[in-house]
C-alpha cells in the first residue's frame, strides 16, 4: 500500500515509525513531516491545511490510505474532502471532529450522552459570562468555544483572572472566531489522563492510557505547553476507573454521535480528570495526542495499518489489539524559551549516540535535516523514549538517551515520570 501522513511533530514521527513496520505498507509519505521522518518517508511539501492541494497529491500518487495526525485539518474536513473524492482516509468527518473543534458541543453531546462530564454554560456575551462569573466564584475555567491551535483555556484562581480571560478571548478576540462564544466551566481537581480509543462509528478499541507533563518547569510550574514528556501505563488509574471511563463516558458519547447522525470514525481522545468521586470528563480531542502518542504507540505489538483498515471499514468488533507489557517513558527536549519566543536553526548532535541503547527511540518534532545534519526547526524539537521493564528502567533509559544529546539552549524536564516511578 501507498500511506500518507499529514502532519509534521513529535506524533507523526511516532506514527511513520509504526506504519513503516507493517507488511502492509509498500511506500511512505509524510506532508509536511520534519527531519526524523525524512528518513522513513518521502516528505511532501504541503501543509495540513492545505487540504485540496494534499487531495490532489493522493489521488495523482494514487495513495491507499491516509492518516491524519493534527486537529486542524480534520476539523475544516479534509476526512469529507478526501472522501467525496474516494481517497481513502482515517480520522473524523468534520461534523465528528467538532468534538474538539467546538467545546459547547462537546460538553452538550456529553450531558446528552448522560456521561459524568462537567457544570458549563454557554455564553455569546462577555456580559452575561461576566455575571455568570461573578456569580459562580474561583477557580473556573474559560474557554474559548471554537479551535484555538491548543490554547484559549484558562484555569482562572481568582474572579479577576477569569473577567481578564473572558476580555481577553471575546472582546480582544486574541484567538478570532474561535472567541464568539465562551464557555465556562466548573473547575475539576485530580490528576489528568489520557484514553484514547480506536473508533468505527458503533465500536471502540481502546488503546493503552498515558499521563502528560504540560507545564513547562519541573514541578509542575510555569505556563502550559503542547507536552513536556509523558508516561503509559498510568499507575493512579485502577482497573475500575478505566472501565467506568469506557463505560459511563466514551460509549455513551460514541452511541449519542451515531444517534444523532454524526458518526464518530478514528482516533477519540478523552482527557480525564481522576476526582475523588471518581473518572470526570475534561475534553475530547479528535486526535492522536502529542507526546502522548510516543509512549502508546511504542507499546502497540499489532499492526497499526491493520487497526486503521478496521476502523475505515467498521469493523473493530472483529479485530483486536495486542499491547506489550512493558513501561514506557518520553521525555521532550525543547528549545530555551519554548512555549515563548526561541531560535531556530541550532545544530543537534549525539542522535545516534542516543539510539545505541536498543530500548531508545529519538522522535523528532521540531527538526529539519541537512544532508547529514540535523537543525532544531520548532519549540518542542525531540521526544525520547524508551520502554523498560519498569518505570524506573525506562526512565533511566530514556534520560541516559537525553544526555547524549546536545544542542545550543536545549531545555528538558528532569521529573518526567517521577510520581510514576515512586508508585511501583
Ligand atoms: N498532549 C496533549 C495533546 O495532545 O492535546
Amino acid at each position: 500500500m501507498k500511506i500518507l501522513v499529514v502532519g509534521s511533530g513529535g506524533r507523526e514521527h511516532a506514527l511513520c515509525w509504526k506504519i513503516a513496520q507493517s507488511p502492509h505498507c509498500d511506500e511512505l509519505f509524510c506532508a509536511p513531516g520534519n527531519g526524523g521522518i525524512a528518513k522513513l518517508a518521502e516528505c511532501v511539501p504541503i501543509a495540513p491545511e492545505e487540504i485540496e492541494e494534499l487531495g490532489d497529491f493522493a489521488e495523482r500518487e494514487d495513495i491507499d490510505l491516509t492518516v491524519v495526525g493534527p486537529e486542524r485539518p480534520l476539523i475544516i474536513g479534509i476526512v469529507d474532502h478526501f472522501e467525496s473524492r474516494g481517497l481513502p482516509i482515517y480520522g473524523p468527518n468534520a461534523a465528528a471532529a467538532r468534538l474538539e473543534g467546538s467545546k459547547a458541543f462537546a460538553n452538550e453531546v456529553v450531558e446528552k450522552a448522560g456521561a459524568p462530564g462537567k457544570q458549563f454554560r454557554v455564553f455569546s456575551s462577555p456580559e452575561e459570562a461576566s455575571a455568570y462569573v461573578r456569580e459562580q466564584g474561583a477557580p473556573i475555567v474559560v474557554k474559548a468555544d471554537g479551535d484555538a491551535a491548543g490554547k484559549g483555556v484558562v484555569v482562572a484562581e481568582t474572579v479577576d483572572d477569569a473577567l481578564d480571560a473572558i476580555e481577553e478571548v471575546m472582546v480582544e478576540k486574541a484567538f478570532g472566531p474561535a472567541g464568539d462564544r465562551v464557555v465556562i466551566e466548573e473547575c475539576l481537581v485530580g490528576q489528568e489522563c489520557s484514553i484514547k480509543v480506536f473508533c468505527d462509528g458503533e465500536n471502540i478499541l481502546p488503546m493503552v492510557p498515558s499521563q502528560d507533563y504540560k507545564r513547562i518547569y519541573d514541578g509542575d510550574e510555569g505556563p502550559n505547553t503542547g507536552g513536556m514528556g509523558c508516561y503509559s501505563p498510568v499507575p493512579v488509574l485502577s482497573d475500575d476507573a478505566l472501565e467506568q471511563i469506557l463505560t459511563d463516558i466514551i460509549e455513551p458519547t460514541v452511541r449519542q454521535m451515531a444517534e444523532d447522525g454524526t458518526p464518530y470514525r478514528g482516533t477519540l481522545y478523552a482527557g480525564i480528570i481522576l476526582t475523588e468521586e471518581g473518572p470526570r470528563l475534561l475534553e475530547y480531542n479528535c486526535r492522536f495526542g502529542d507526546p502522548e502518542t510516543q509512549v502508546v504507540v511504542p507499546r502497540l505489538e499489532s499492526d497499526i495499518v491493520e487497526l486503521f483498515l478496521a476502523t475505515i471499514e467498521g469493523r473493530l468488533d472483529a479485530v483486536d489489539a495486542t499491547w506489550r507489557d512493558e513501561r514506557a517513558v518520553c521525555v521532550v527536549i525543547a528549545s530555551g524559551g519554548y512555549p515563548g519566543h526561541y531560535e531556530k536553526g541550532r545544530e543537534i548532535t549525539g542522535l545516534k549516540e542516543a539510539e545505541a541503547d536498543e530500548n531508545v527511540i529519538v522522535f523528532h518534532a521540531g527538526t529539519k535535516r541537512f544532508g547529514r545534519r540535523y537543525m532544531t526547526d520548532g519549540g518542542r524539537v525531540l521526544g525520547v523514549t524508551a520502554l523498560g521493564r519498569t518505570f524506573e528502567e525506562a526512565r533511566d533509559r530514556a534520560y541516559n538517551g537525553v544526555g547524549r544529546i546536545d544542542f545550543e539552549d536545549m531545555y528538558f524536564r528532569t521529573d518526567i515520570a517521577e510520581r510514576a516511578v515512586g508508585s511501583e
